[in-house]
């Protein structure tokens, strides 16, 4: 059996510790969101196990929904965000909370929440698995963030390299070798 835990170089962050700062995060936005029925709007694919582990410890009552949204080929941004097909017209009036694996550039949340700017919505934020900050980060003014990263290039818990390694259950660095 080839086993993708053998690509990975170091763990960065456990499976518990997602899973504690997973629930950390939830009681947040159980405080912030009471009687609001905020919508978490889930960039897919990569932070689908994030907002699955997040919504496991949500109390209130609160919805989900699905956009897709690439820049990323390979270990590097593209600059060019593409949002697929998506009925904006769905969030109006609505509390949002953009649910991200990953912060890189920013270029990804910022250009999503420039286009919420012509939507009538209640309110938008953003709460985000990873920070990886840097220099030439755009500040998309996050107020959910799991944990800061080095600037590395880090796969699973959703995050892939090449659509791979989405199903470690942790974030781990990626052993050089295993790069195609
Ligand atoms: P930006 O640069 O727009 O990036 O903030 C956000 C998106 O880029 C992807 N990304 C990564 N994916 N490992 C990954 O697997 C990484 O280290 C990484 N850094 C950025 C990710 O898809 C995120 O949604
Ligand atoms: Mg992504």
């Amino acid at each position: 059996m080839k086993d993708i835990n053998e690509e990975v170089l170091r763990v960065l962050i456990t499976e518990e510790q997602i899973d504690a700062r997973c629930k950390e995060l939830a009681s947040q936005i159980e405080a912030d969101y009471e009687n609001k029925n905020p919508l978490l709007l889930c960039l897919i694919n990569g932070s689908l196990p994030f907002l699955g582990n997040l919504i496991k410890y949500i109390r209130i009552p609160m919805e989900y929904d699905c956009i897709r949204v690439h820049s990323y080929q390979g270990q590097s941004s593209t600059g060019n965000v593409i949002v697929e097909n998506y009925n904006f017209d769905k969030l109006k009036g609505r509390h949002i909370i953009l649910i991200e694996d990953i912060i890189d550039t920013g270029l990804t949340l910022h250009t999503l929440k420039q286009m919420l700017k012509s939507i009538p919505i209640g309110s938008v934020e953003i709460c985000s698995l990873l920070n990886k900050p840097g220099l030439n980060q755009i500040d998309v003014g996050a107020k959910y963030i799991g944990f800061e990263i080095p600037s590395e290039f880090v796969i699973g818990f959703g995050l892939d390299y090449n659509e791979q390694y989405r199903n470690l259950p942790y974030i781990g660095i990626m052993n050089p070798k295993a790069i195609k």
